[in-house]
């Protein structure tokens, strides 16, 4: 059997590949380059393919695909959101995905997109902070201590300059692993025994917890004036986390608008109550933030061109690095019409 040709090839980032790639360039470097990444992509969003995702629902969870292109590269991710497999040892959400050439459809990248997803949404999420969130905001309530959580307290204190994060979850366990995990990163840590210890003088409130039905993490009572809210764990139908009070004082803000009145917050509201794309507000279309007591609200779903340019970042930097292996994947018959015969051969 003769060895596959060039063109066979795909580079494919495994997780332990990830892992030395991310800590080679550095945790808060890799956020705030991501954050940058997606900032010049949602700069150009009108060059884009746009589609909402393709989610499949079942009792216990979804799975979804993310697709979008730029016309020149072209990328999906495969992603689940499962609130149930914690607590049998797996993953809530694990995700991987693929980057191709438009001009022939052939793969030219492939990667692990578990640890890659919850970068890109720390850093998604800064980003939108960066221009909604109160000037000068340096404490955080980041309420749900599980996967993403140390993501998106490094992310704050990377891109916002948050120093402290008061951390609460509804098991105990999960907030001393995040405090151990970043005992070293710099932010001051506060342990809080309830969500309203936890926002008690924060200016930013992220909320990442996890649940397959209507949650009321943040009851109306409990947001003040001039705080922005970072809602990350409301990204599917029927899964909430805020009451719908707090929705209709705030100022919306949301990546595809038709993807997020399915799977975000705002399915709560009426399908025309206004809202604004954060692509807008990027570019100087739209205003952000215009008053210090207005309360914003980024309502975080999780869009593919976050994905695409995340996975844009890891090919250049595979490309510099080296961290991938190389994977025999696309069939390449010395004759491109004898794909029988390269079947034959190979006995
Ligand atoms: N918006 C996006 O782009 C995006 C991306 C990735 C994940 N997510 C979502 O973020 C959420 C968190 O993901 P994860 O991987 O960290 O999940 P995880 O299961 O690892 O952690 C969730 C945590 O929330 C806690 N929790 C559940 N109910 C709570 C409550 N009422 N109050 C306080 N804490 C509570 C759990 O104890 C757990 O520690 C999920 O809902 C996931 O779908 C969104």
């Amino acid at each position: 059997m003769t060895a596959p040709s060039k063109q066979a090839y795909v580079p494919f980032v495994s997780v332990a590949n990830m892992m030395k790639l991310v800590l080679y360039v550095g945790l808060e470097r890799v956020l705030t380059d991501l954050c940058a990444e997606i900032e010049d992509d949602f700069r150009r969003w009108g060059e884009f393919d746009k589609t909402p995702r393709v989610a499949s629902h079942s009792d216990v969870g979804v799975i979804e695909l993310m697709p979008t292109s730029d016309g020149e590269t072209y990328g999906f991710k495969y992603v689940n959101g499962h609130p149930g497999n914690m607590k049998n040892g797996l993953q809530t959400v694990t995700a991987f995905g693929l980057l191709a050439d438009v001009q022939t459809g052939y793969p030219i990248l492939v990667s692990e997109m578990t640890l890659l997803t919850a970068l890109r949404t720390a850093a998604t999420s800064a980003m939108a902070a960066k221009w909604l969130a109160p000037k000068n905001a340096r404490v955080m309530a980041l309420i749900g201590n599980g996967a993403q959580a140390e993501f998106q307290a490094l992310a704050f204190k990377a891109i916002c300059g948050i120093e402290e994060v008061r951390f609460y979850d509804i098991d105990p366990a999960a907030t001393a692993k995040c405090l151990e995990n970043l005992k070293g990163s710099g932010i001051r840590l506060i342990a809080c025994a309830t969500a309203e210890a936890a926002i008690e003088g924060a200016q930013i409130i992220t909320t990442v917890t996890a649940d397959k039905q209507y949650a009321t993490i943040l009851s109306d009572n409990m947001v003040g004036t001039g705080v922005h809210i970072n809602g990350v764990g409301g990204d599917c139908p029927g899964k909430t986390e805020l009451h719908r009070d707090i929705l209709l004082r705030s100022s919306i803000f949301v990546e595809y608008p038709p993807q997020t009145r399915v799977e975000g917050e705002i399915q709560a509201l009426d399908p025309d109550h206004p809202v604004t794309e954060l692509w807008q507000v990027i570019t100087g279309v739209a205003a952000g933030r215009t008053a210090a007591a207005e309360v914003t609200l980024f309502d975080s779903v999780g869009f593919a061109i976050e994905d695409f340019a995340a996975l844009r970042y890891v090919h250049g930097k595979v490309a510099q690095t080296g961290f991938c292996e190389q994977l025999d994947m696309i069939a390449d018959p010395d004759d491109p019409r004898d794909l029988f015969g390269m079947l034959l051969r190979s006995a």
